[in-house]
């Protein structure tokens, strides 16, 4: 496929004037309760440009709650979120937008639009909300169903496509914006077993041959492993051990994330 249709996140150049890899993501001390349930609870982190990391940990940890403050569904209660050197939160509804942009999320459930067909549920934000032209937007669309391995499909409407399939245009629309970070919330929960492996593989291949920032949510340990820089364990809303996948799955400290990846591996 022609690269210049594979995503090229726009650098911020005031920041990064030698465009050497920086923070791309901060969370300071962040905190998020649902009534009077603390999920996070004063959460720090952050994740450098071009990096992918995997967020591990029981259900309920706050894994999910991180993704969706990041795409702005959720606000916290306390603390800031900024995302290349622009705070996310707190900020005006106009800066919100403006971040927004350089965000894009796939989770469990595709939400694909079931009245488009697959070329048209990838160009739409691209046009309305970048002001592509449309031949730009079916360009770069018909570019990234080549990435995905769905060249033959633009014509297709969702109900037509297995579950695998319409992960992968969900993957493809993602990344028509070229987002600098891609949220991903366990993209393969959803799907049949034989499915798993072709949804993997392209996020596979994004990993490498893009330099996008990766947030990734799964339990399939072996992908974690393949293709993250670092796994963050969550236990009750809070970071409890941090490494290489290497170190994480082979020699974690705790005996916590050994319980946990012992009941999921
Ligand atoms: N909209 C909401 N209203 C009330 N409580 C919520 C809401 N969303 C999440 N929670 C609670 O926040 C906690 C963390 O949820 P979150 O979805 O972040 O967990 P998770 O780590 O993604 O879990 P899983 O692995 O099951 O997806 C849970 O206790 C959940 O019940
Ligand atoms: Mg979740």
């Amino acid at each position: 496929m022609p690269t210049d249709t594979l995503p090229q996140p726009e650098t911020n150049p005031e920041k990064d004037p030698a465009g050497s890899a920086g923070e791309l993501i901060r969370l300071e001390q962040v905190t998020k309760r649902f009534g009077n349930n603390t999920v996070l609870d004063h959460l720090d982190f952050s994740v450098d440009a071009g990096k992918h990391v995997t967020l591990i940990g029981p259900s309920g940890s706050g894994k999910t709650t991180i993704l969706r403050l990041l795409m702005t569904l959720l606000k916290p209660d306390e603390g800031t979120i900024t995302v290349d050197g622009q705070q996310l939160f707190p900020a005006s509804d106009k800066q919100v937008r403006e971040v927004r942009k350089k965000i894009g999320m796939v989770f469990q459930q595709f939400n694909l639009f079931p009245n488009m067909t697959v070329l048209r549920n990838i160009t739409e934000a691209p046009v309305t909300v970048l002001g592509l032209s449309k031949d730009e937007a079916v360009e770069r669309a018909k570019g990234l169903l080549d990435l995905v391995g769905l060249a033959d499909k633009c014509d297709a409407h969702p109900a037509q496509l297995s579950g695998g399939q319409q992960q992968r245009v969900a993957i493809a629309r993602a990344l028509a914006m070229r987002p600098q970070v891609l949220l991903l919330d366990e993209v393969t929960s959803a799907l049949d077993p034989e499915l798993v492996a072709g949804v993997l593989d392209v996020l596979r291949d994004i990993a490498r041959s893009t330099d996008i920032t990766m947030l990734c949510v799964t339990h399939e340990m072996n992908f974690a492993r393949d293709i993250s820089d670092q796994v963050l364990m969550f236990d009750h809303g809070r970071i409890i051990e941090s490494g290489t996948p290497e170190k994480i799955f082979s020699d974690p400290e705790l005996d916590r994330t050994r319980e946990f990846l012992s009941a999921v591996l």
